[in-house]
């Protein structure tokens, strides 16, 4: 198969990036935007030894599940690719993508459940983090016809896709961002520039709580000290939504790519919002991690929650990589004693407020990276769980991690691929795998959440 051949494809099924897989002569082709049961005409884009991308030229038959997605940008941001499916149709190929990904890993089948879901595949998305640049050349940092725009990269760019409406996430998120546009323009605010880390406003973060509501906005912006554009701009938020109840002003003046930087100051309101999760309250501020879909989330957590009080009795629980403590402390009342370890120091400061507002004693939270804390410790946990970031756990927390467990790990990830290379580890270590439950926290995009109960037969 060679670049620029036109061949007819039958898609199968979606990769793991939500691609359409085709087979031509048992060679593998990837299309992106192809949906399963589509016969389609395409052109080889790239070919490599083992496998081909191929782009659509024309739909010759449309599988009966594909649609017309809700965002006319759905092609170009790439953001919900898999908008053009019926959703019933993506959960079932998001379950097989979980099934394909830890079979190539390890080598076998393993029976993954179907996946439980959120109540609506839209407006679900509760942060969202804009990149935010200038149309027209910057002098000495003022452009007097800059004009704001602020959107995802196109994937595999850092060409900004301006988005005046994204159906993912709430609709007031839509009107408050092109608010910040227009008044930041009307104020004279510059967008970044990365070619020579120049300009003003870098990103627009924004936290909805499905709660109440309410609203916090984070304007990152290329300086180390506020100026009185942002202090205006900041009032003008709190004045025009009432649902925004704070606005805070990050700092981050490096050349990088990460979004926020290390401080922050309050400019309107207060610098949290808060969410419920299992019949508590938690305090979230700006630069903690918080579950996207907090409705998936709720689902997630009673799952656990039913799971424990089904299987245990007053365990000993430790939970790592924890946030706000959200595991700890919606678990807490089942539990006899929680540890939760977590490396962000604010993360940890929203956690004890949490502790103290809900008269929670028996929830210690420590501040430390969760290998260097789990080393030092002696004591033994019935049940310990694992959330770590994309990139897993790896084998040197995970050797620890049966060392300091009793009974049972409860994996919580959002990669099927760094799930599957720890669960081999541990399969490989002697532990046995009593389900996988996918989680759609992320619907019409190709990615999933998974639990694991692992058990360790000690
Ligand atoms: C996927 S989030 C899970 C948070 C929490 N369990 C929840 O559901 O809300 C991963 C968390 O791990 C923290 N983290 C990342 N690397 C860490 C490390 N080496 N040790 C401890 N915490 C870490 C991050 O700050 C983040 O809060």
């Amino acid at each position: 198969m060679n670049t620029g051949d036109i061949v007819v494809l039958n898609i199968e099924k979606l990769n793991s990036e939500g691609a359409g897989l085709a087979r031509s002569n048992n060679f593998v082709v990837f299309i992106k935007n192809a949906c399963p049961g589509d016969t389609l005409k395409c052109k080889i884009t790239k070919a490599k030894k083992n496998y081909a991308e191929a782009e659509i030229v024309e739909i010759i038959t449309p599988s009966q599940y594909r649609i017309e997605p809700k965002c006319k940008l759905q092609k170009v941001c790439g953001g919900c690719s898999l908008q053009h499916i019926e959703y019933s149709e993506q959960l079932k190929y998001k379950k097989i993508i979980v099934e394909d990904t830890i079979f190539s890993v390890l080598g076998n089948k393993m029976t993954v459940n179907n996946p439980i879901t959120a109540d609506a595949p839209y407006e679900y998305r509760c942060k969202i983090q804009y990149p935010v640049r200038s149309r027209g050349k910057l002098y000495n940092n003022v452009n007097a016809n800059a004009r704001l725009y602020a959107g995802y990269f196109k994937p595999g760019t850092h060409e900004l896709i301006n988005i005046k409406y994204c159906p993912i996430h709430p609709h007031i998120c839509d009107e408050i961002i092109e608010f910040i546009k227009i008044t930041g323009e009307e104020l004279g605010i510059t967008g970044y520039r990365e070619e020579d880390n120049s300009g003003e406003l870098r990103h627009i973060v924004l936290r909805y709580s499905k709660y109440n509501n309410d609203i916090l906005v984070t304007l990152v912006v290329n300086s180390e000290v506020i100026n009185t554009k942002f202090k205006k701009l900041a009032d003008s938020l709190i004045n025009n939504f009432k649902h925004i109840k704070g606005v805070v002003i990050n700092f981050n003046a490096r050349k990088t790519n990460v979004i926020l930087g290390e401080s922050s100051f309050t400019a309107a309101g207060c610098d949290f919002i808060e969410e419920k999760l299992s019949d508590l309250v938690f305090k979230i501020s700006g630069d903690t991690f918080f579950q996207v879909n907090p409705d998936c989330a709720n689902r997630m957590f009673n799952f656990i929650k039913n799971y424990i009080a089904n299987n245990f009795n007053s365990p000993k629980l430790l939970d790592t990589y924890a946030g706000i403590a959200t595991f700890g402390i919606t678990l807490s009342s089942l539990c006899k004693e929680v540890v939760s370890v977590e490396l962000n120091e604010h993360s940890v400061h929203n956690a004890i407020e949490t502790i103290k507002d809900n008269n929670i004693t028996n929830v210690k939270v420590v501040v430390s990276d969760t290998l260097e804390y789990i080393k030092q410790i002696q004591e033994s946990f019935d049940i310990t769980i694992l959330d770590p970031p994309r990139k897993g756990c790896g084998e040197e927390v995970l050797k620890n991690i049966l060392r300091v467990t009793g009974d049972t790990i409860i994996y919580v990830s959002c990669s099927p691929k760094s799930l599957a290379q720890d669960l081999k580890f541990l399969l490989n270590n002697g532990c046995t795998i009593e389900l996988i439950q996918p989680f759609d926290m992320f619907p019409n995009t190709p990615h999933i959440e998974n639990v694991a109960i692992i058990k360790l037969h000690k």
